[in-house]
């Protein structure tokens, strides 16, 4: 069975050779993790201060010093990072068996991913997995991503015989 963490972390993976990598929604610091075994450095952004604690826990019992973990949502990556980014992804929703009420919103997503494509090296790669359960921040999504001049490819990874699935958005910049 397709495991979604699992292809997002491929598609990511693809990059030759990533210097700055963003985890856009931390959770439980596994996107983080993985970012930091193929990138030299990484920024990883959450909202919550339990998303937080649970990130910098997970590195240090890995050993990893790569990380820049930074209570901040995802819109404002600019203020702390200024070199060009070669990976991003973000994971959407609500932290697994946190609050539910924390949760990523279209609008804040979409204004992220517009600053986040000008601030994209050739070659950059962008995860975004997208869970069903919030319609109208799929549509939205699917709509900015769709939008996306000629200097963006983007293609959408969906499990097509299991509608509740999750789907990944991917997008490389020429
Ligand atoms: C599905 S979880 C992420 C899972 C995570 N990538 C992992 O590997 O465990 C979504 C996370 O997005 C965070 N989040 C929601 N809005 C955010 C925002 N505006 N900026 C940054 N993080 C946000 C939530 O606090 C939650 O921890």
């Amino acid at each position: 069975m397709i495991k979604i963490v699992k292809l997002s972390h491929d598609l990511l993976a693809k990059h030759p050779s990533p210097e700055v990598a963003l985890d856009m929604t931390a959770g439980n610091g596994q996107d983080t993790l993985f970012l930091s075994k193929i990138s030299k450095k990484v920024y990883a952004f959450d909202i919550q201060e339990e998303a937080i604690t649970k990130t910098l826990k997970l590195l240090e019992e890995n050993q990893v010093f790569n990380v820049e973990v930074i209570r901040e949502s995802h819109d404002l990556f600019d203020i702390f990072v200024s070199e060009q980014i070669d990976l991003a992804i973000y994971n959407l929703g609500y932290l697994p068996s946190g609050n539910k009420d924390i949760k990523t919103e279209a609008r804040i997503v979409i204004n992220s991913l517009r600053k986040l494509m000008n601030q994209l090296k050739s070659g950059a790669i962008v995860v975004i997995v997208i869970y069903l359960h919030n319609l109208e921040e799929s549509k939205a999504i699917d709509e900015f991503v769709s939008n996306l001049s000629a200097d963006y490819d983007a293609m959408k990874h969906v499990v097509m015989n299991r509608s509740s699935s999750p789907y990944i958005i991917e997008i490389k910049k020429i």
